[in-house]
């Protein structure tokens, strides 16, 4: 299969992500189908559909950690991934491993600063085990921060979070996104953290982007707000679940 469709966006296009005619295949059977998809530069979107229909697949492939594909893949040099388990090499203290693989050898300042940004800024000298859930989240968090990435891609980073700090770390992305101003790419299976934070949600099937919304809400959102309630809904059908099945 070709290795070289996986080039780098041209920054004057005003593009973070151009994906046209992508296909991957495992054992013969197409994940990805032909996928066409466009993300703008600073845009927010997030990515539903079922489990195991190629989702991750998607990002592993825009975060160039599997070539195996056909088809043209372009994205940003500076781009960086968090995976739903936060993934912090246990014999490393925190702030190393928010720095590990860094070119140049960054020292501790950088990490710390990361950190901070995250509310971390007291556990950089923690070792990863000593973190609770959501700390070593926000820690897997300040290691895509410090790439300085024009794409951030989140893989269900809040998957493995209890309630409360789930809606804490949706607040905190939100703010790094605004502040930071680089497009993202969340994978969630919750379409209320979709709406709450993204500028368009898609639906993914058949290997394809199978349905996309546009949400127009100003921020920050207020999920009482009855448009919310019908973006939510709408997103709801889309992905085969009765909203009024739900609520039972
Ligand atoms: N390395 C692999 N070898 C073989 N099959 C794979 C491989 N990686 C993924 N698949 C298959 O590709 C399909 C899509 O997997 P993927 O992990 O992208 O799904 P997903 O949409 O992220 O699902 P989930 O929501 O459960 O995380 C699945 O059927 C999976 O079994
Ligand atoms: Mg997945």
């Amino acid at each position: 299969m070709a290795t070289d469709v996986h080039r780098p966006v041209s920054t004057v296009t005003g593009q973070a992500v151009h994906v046209a005619d992508l296909t991957r295949s495992f054992d013969g059977r197409p994940v990805i189908d032909g996928l066409r998809l466009d993300v703008a530069q600073g845009e927010f979107v997030a990515l539903l559909g079922r489990s195991g229909c190629g989702k991750s697949t998607l990002l592993r492939v825009l975060a160039g950690l599997d070539r195996e594909i056909a088809g043209t893949v372009l994205v940003p040099r500076r781009k960086a991934v968090a995976f739903q388990a936060p993934r912090l090499m246990p014999w490393k203290k925190v702030w190393r491993n928010v720095v590990l693989g860094l070119p140049g050898k960054p020292g501790r300042a950088v990490a710390e600063r990361a950190l901070d940004e995250v509310g971390l800024g007291h556990r950089t000298n923690a070792w990863p085990r000593t973190l609770s859930g959501g700390e070593a989240q926000r820690a897997s968090l300040a290691r895509a921060l410090v790439r300085e990435p024009d794409l951030l891609l989140l893989d269900e980073p809040f998957g493995a979070l209890d309630a409360l700090t789930r809606i804490k770390a949706q607040r905190l992305v939100g703010e790094l996104w605004r502040r930071r101003g680089c497009a993202v790419l969340l994978v969630t299976h919750d379409v209320e953290e979709a709406v709450l934070l993204a500028d368009r949600v898609l639906v993914m099937d058949n290997g394809v982007i199978a349905y996309e919304q546009r949400i127009e809400l100003d921020r920050p959102r207020d999920i009482a707000d009855p448009r919310f309630a019908e973006l939510r809904a709408g997103l709801l059908h889309r992905l085969g679940v009765d909203p009024a099945a739900e609520a039972a």
